[in-house]
C-alpha cells in the first residue's frame, strides 16, 4: 500500500534550515530527509540540490550523482531540477524490520571539485501491516475438571509494524466459559491467557469454538484472527450407571452350570477408560453366592456356576459393583435378584418310624403295625405326597396327622392261609410328573392257636392178625395241626376205658410223638372181635386244642382153636361112648349126631365130619354127614354087623392148615328082644322129630320173613355198591396199607367190605382169603355160642357176596330143616 504525504511548504522549509544548519554544523553537510514508506513512485522527498547549496546548471557538468550503499534504486534524483523522489517501492518493514530507526543513506557525489556529501532519507512507518497469528487455528486440551481460574496461555498475533502500530490490542468472542486477560511484559510483549470462568462438561459440549482478534493500534486500526479450539478432554466424573436398580429374575432350580442369568449393562458417560466397566460382585456378596454364580468382569454377564438347589435356598440377592477403568475409577450399582422356581426334583422320603411285628392273627381289626412318615423337599404340588397301599392285602393307611400315617389291620388274618404279607407303600407326589418312592413292609403273621390236631378220617379200621407178637405195631394215626410251632406239635394219647373186664390201656398203646398204635398183647380173636377206641391228639399251644379219632380194631381170625366136641358127655363122648342101637332099624335112620364147635370162625370154624374107616377094611353099614355130623345107617343091618361098632369121627375145620379132632362114637346093636339102654336118647331123638314136624309151618314163615328181609338187604346193598362204584377213588388202584372203610350197619349185623385181601397180597401176608364177613356183634360171642349163631359165620367162599349171603342163609336153613 503507497502512501503519498503532502507537507506545507512552510514546515518543509523550517525543517530544511535546520537540517542544513545542521550539516554545516557538522561539517560534512548532511542532510535529512523523511519519506513515508509505501509512497507512490515520483513521490518528492526534497530538493537536494538546493538544499546542497548546487546551481541547477552544474548538476550536468559537475557529473551530480546518487550512490547507496544498500538499495540505491529506491530513490531517485531528477537532475533537470535537483529534485529526490521515490523511484520503487519502499517497505520499511522489509528495510528494517522491526528497528524503530530506519532510513536510507545516500552519498551525492559532484566532480571538478569533488565533493561527497552525505544524504540521510528517514523511512517513516505507516500502519501497513496486519496483526498476524504465527497459526491458522490454536488447540487447547482442557481436562473438563479444571477448576474455575484455571489460565491457560495462548499465543498471540504479531504486527510488523512499529510503535502504535504495532500496539495490539486481543479480545474473543463472548462466551460463558473463557475470558481473555492480557498482560504485558517488561518486554512490552503480550502475555494471552484465557481464564476459565465456569467448570467445563465434557458430556455437554466437547467442544468450544472462539474467535481470537487481534487489533493494532495504527488508524485505521487492523485486525487478525484465530480460531481457538478448545477441546474438552475427559475427567471420570462420571460414574457407571444401570438401567434398573434392581433386577429380578426368575431361576429354574437345577438350571445346569454356564447358563446365562442376565446380562447386566451399565453405562457411562465418561469416554475412554472412563468409559470402560468392569463388573465385579459387591463386598456385600456372600460367599455363598459367589458359590453359585460367576460374573463376567467384562461382558456383565451372569452365569450359574454351582448347583441351585431350591429347598436349600430360595432366593439369592446379587449385588453387582460396575467400575470404571480410570486410575481413580467410579463405581454404580445395581441388585439382582435371583428368585428360583421350584422343579420336582426330589423323590418323596419315606420312613417307618415304628414297626410293631410279627402281628398275631387273631389281631383285632385296627392293630397299628406300623407308622410311616413321608416328606418330600419340594413345595407347592411337588410336595404334596399321597401315599396308597399294596391292593388286595388286609390292611390299609390312616393317616393320622399331615404326611404320617399308620398301617393298620383292616380285615381278619389267618396265618394258617397267608404266614406273611408283603405290603408296598407307595409315597407319590403332586408334580408333573410325579416322584414316588416305595417301601416294604414284611408283615409276619404271628401264630395263634386256633386250629385243633385233625385227623383225615373221623374213623379208621384197622384188621389185625390174632396172635399177634406182643407189641405189634398195628396202625399209626396221624393228625395234622394247620398251626406252627409248639401250637402244632400235636402229641397223642389213648382215651382210657374199660374193656370188660380190663383196662384199654393194657390192650393197646399209643406213642405220645409218633402216634405209632401198638397193640400190647396177642389179641385173640375169640376172645374180642372188635377192639373200638379213641385217640386223641392235642398240641402243645396255651391252651392247647385236641381232636379225637376212633380207631376200630378188627381182630381177624385165625385157625387157632381145634374143633372141640360137644355133646352132654362131651369129655364121654371124646373118649368114646357107647350107644345102642336097634339092630332091625332100616337104612337111613339117624343114629346119633356127633356134635362139635370151633373157636374160630369163618372158614376156620366150618367143621366137616368124615367117617375114619375101620382097620379092619368091612364095609361099615354107617355113614356121618359132612357138615351136619350125623350118623346114619346106609343100609339095614343084619346079624354080620358086628355087634359092637367103633366109628371114628374125624371132625375137621377148613382152616389152612386144617385142624381136627376125633370122636369115638361106640355103639352096641340090640337085637329086638333086647331091652334098650338108652331108651332116653332114642326117645328123645323121636320127640324131636314129632316137634320137627310140628314146628315145619312156622318155618316156613319164618323162611318167608327172612328171605324177605334178605332181599331188602339185598337191595340195599346193591344201591350202595352201585354208589360206591360211581365214586370209586382214584387211588384205589394203588398198593398201600389198604384204608379199611367201614361199608354198611344195619339192625341184622354189620357188614364190611374190606381190602385186607389186596393189603394181604401187597405184604405177602398169607393167601388172600375172605372178601366178605357177616357176624352180629349184639349176639354174645365166644365159645358158648350156640350152633345157630355159629352158623352165621359161615362162608362160601368164590359166590358174589349178595348171593352169598342168600345162598349162605338157605344153606343154614336147610341144614337146620334137614336136621
Ligand atoms: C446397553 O445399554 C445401552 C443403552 O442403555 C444400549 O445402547 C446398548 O445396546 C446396551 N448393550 C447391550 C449389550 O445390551
Ligand atoms: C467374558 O465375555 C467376553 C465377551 O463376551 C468373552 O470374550 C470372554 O471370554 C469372557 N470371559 C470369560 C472368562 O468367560
Amino acid at each position: 500500500m503507497v502512501y503519498s504525504q503532502k507537507e506545507s511548504p512552510g514546515s518543509r522549509r523550517l525543517l530544511l534550515s535546520c537540517l542544513l544548519l545542521a550539516a554545516w554544523g557538522t561539517g560534512s553537510g548532511q542532510l535529512h530527509y523523511s519519506v513515508p514508506e509505501e509512497a507512490k513512485h515520483g513521490t518528492f522527498v526534497g530538493r537536494i540540490a538546493q538544499d546542497l547549496g548546487l546551481e541547477l546548471a552544474e548538476l550536468v557538468p559537475r557529473l551530480f550523482r546518487v550512490a547507496s550503499k544498500e538499495r540505491g534504486d529506491l530513490l531517485e534524483v531528477n537532475v533537470q531540477n535537483g529534485i529526490l523522489f521515490v523511484n520503487s517501492r519502499i517497505d520499511r518493514e522489509e528495510l528494517c524490520g522491526r528497528s524503530a530507526e530506519c532510513g536510507i543513506h545516500l552519498e551525492v557525489i559532484v566532480d571538478r571539485p569533488l565533493q561527497v556529501f552525505h544524504v540521510e532519507v528517514e523511512v517513516r512507518d505507516i500502519n501497513d501491516n496486519l496483526p498476524r497469528f504465527s497459526r491458522q487455528e490454536q488447540r487447547l486440551d482442557i481436562l473438563e475438571s479444571r477448576m474455575p481460574d484455571s489460565r491457560f496461555p495462548i499465543e498471540g498475533a504479531t504486527d510488523l509494524d512499529i510503535g502504535v502500530n504495532a500496539a495490539l490490542r486481543y479480545k474473543v468472542n463472548p462466551n460463558e466459559y473463557f475470558d481473555l486477560d492480557v498482560k504485558t511484559s517488561e518486554e512490552e510483549t503480550n502475555i494471552l491467557e484465557l481464564v476459565l470462568k465456569k467448570i467445563l462438561d465434557r458430556e455437554e459440549t466437547q467442544e468450544h469454538h472462539l474467535l481470537l482478534m487481534a487489533i493494532d493500534g495504527g488508524k485505521p486500526e487492523l485486525t487478525g484472527t484465530v480460531q481457538l479450539l478448545i477441546n474438552v478432554l475427559d475427567a471420570n466424573d462420571n460414574a457407571p450407571e444401570f438401567v434398573k436398580s434392581i433386577y429380578n429374575v426368575k431361576l429354574l432350580e437345577n438350571t445346569p452350570s454356564e447358563t446365562l442369568v442376565i446380562k447386566l449393562n451399565a453405562s457411562d458417560a465418561d469416554e475412554g477408560i472412563n468409559k470402560e466397566i468392569v463388573y465385579f460382585f459387591s463386598n456385600l456378596v456372600l460367599d455363598d453366592v459367589q458359590t453359585k454364580f460367576k460374573i463376567n468382569s467384562t461382558s456383565g454377564e451372569i452365569t450359574v456356576k454351582g448347583e441351585l438347589d431350591y429347598e436349600d435356598r430360595k432366593l439369592y440377592e446379587i449385588n453387582i459393583d460396575a467400575v470404571d477403568r480410570s486410575a481413580f475409577p467410579l463405581a454404580g450399582h445395581c441388585k439382582v435378584i435371583v428368585k428360583l422356581v421350584d422343579v420336582n426334583d426330589n423323590v418323596p422320603e419315606m420312613a417307618i418310624t415304628s414297626l410293631f411285628l410279627p402281628i398275631k392273627e387273631d389281631a383285632p381289626l385296627g392293630t397299628v403295625i406300623a407308622l410311616i412318615s413321608v416328606s418330600d423337599r419340594d413345595s407347592g404340588e411337588n410336595g404334596q405326597v399321597t401315599c396308597s397301599l399294596t391292593p388286595h392285602v388286609p390292611f390299609r393307611l390312616v393317616s393320622t396327622f399331615k404326611n404320617y400315617y399308620s398301617l393298620v389291620l383292616d380285615s381278619a388274618l389267618d396265618r394258617e392261609t397267608t404266614p406273611g404279607y408283603e405290603v408296598v407303600v407307595t409315597a407319590r407326589d403332586g408334580g408333573a410328573p410325579a416322584l414316588w418312592a416305595t417301601a416294604s413292609v414284611s408283615v409276619e403273621v404271628a401264630d395263634v392257636n386256633d386250629n385243633a390236631p385233625a385227623f383225615a378220617q373221623a374213623e379208621y379200621t384197622v384188621f389185625v392178625k390174632e396172635n399177634n407178637p406182643p407189641g405189634a405195631h398195628i396202625f399209626t394215626v396221624s393228625a395234622t395241626d394247620a398251626d406252627a410251632q409248639e401250637n402244632a406239635r400235636v402229641t397223642y394219647s389213648l382215651v382210657e376205658r374199660r374193656v370188660g373186664a380190663r383196662a384199654l390201656s393194657s390192650y393197646v398203646s399209643v406213642h405220645a410223638q409218633s402216634g405209632r398204635v401198638h397193640a400190647l398183647q396177642p389179641l385173640d380173636h375169640e376172645e374180642l372181635e372188635l377192639l373200638r377206641f379213641q385217640v386223641s391228639a392235642r398240641d402243645a399251644g396255651e391252651p392247647a386244642l385236641g381232636g379225637q379219632v376212633t380207631l376200630q380194631v378188627f381182630v381177624l381170625d385165625d385157625n387157632d382153636n381145634a374143633p372141640a366136641l360137644l355133646g352132654p358127655e362131651a369129655g364121654v363122648q371124646a373118649a368114646g361112648v357107647s350107644q345102642l342101637l336097634w339092630r332091625s332099624v332100616g337104612a337111613g335112620h339117624v343114629v346119633t349126631k356127633v356134635r362139635a364147635v370151633d373157636a374160630d370162625s369163618g372158614y376156620n370154624a366150618w367143621l366137616s365130619y368124615e367117617l375114619q374107616p375101620e382097620a379092619g377094611g368091612a364095609r361099615s353099614p354107617f355113614r356121618v354127614g359132612l357138615y351136619t355130623g350125623e350118623i346114619s345107617t346106609t343100609r339095614a343091618l343084619d346079624e354080620a354087623d358086628a355087634p359092637r361098632q367103633r366109628l371114628l369121627v374125624l371132625v375137621k375145620d377148613h382152616g389152612e392148615p386144617a385142624l381136627t379132632a376125633t370122636a369115638t362114637v361106640l355103639l352096641s346093636l340090640v337085637d329086638s328082644g333086647q331091652a334098650p339102654k338108652a331108651p332116653s336118647r332114642s326117645r328123645a331123638l323121636v320127640d324131636a322129630a314129632g316137634r320137627e314136624a310140628s314146628l315145619l309151618d312156622v318155618n316156613v314163615y319164618l323162611i318167608v320173613a327172612i328171605c324177605a328181609v334178605s332181599s331188602l338187604l339185598v337191595l340195599t346193598l346193591l344201591l350202595y355198591v352201585a354208589l360206591r362204584c360211581s365214586a370209586a377213588s382214584p387211588t384205589e388202584g394203588a398198593c398201600g396199607p389198604g384204608k379199611p372203610v367201614l361199608v354198611c350197619s344195619s339192625a341184622v349185623g354189620s357188614w364190611s367190605y374190606s381190602q385186607q385181601r389186596r393189603h394181604r397180597v401187597c405184604s405177602g401176608e398169607g393167601p388172600p382169603k375172605a372178601d366178605l364177613m357177616a357176624f352180629s356183634p349184639s349176639l354174645p360171642q365166644g365159645p358158648s355160642s350156640t350152633d345157630n349163631v355159629k352158623s352165621f359165620r359161615l362162608i362160601w367162599p368164590g359166590l358174589h357176596k349178595e348171593t352169598h349171603f342168600l345162598f349162605v342163609n338157605l344153606v343154614i336153613y336147610i341144614l337146620y330143616f334137614s336136621e
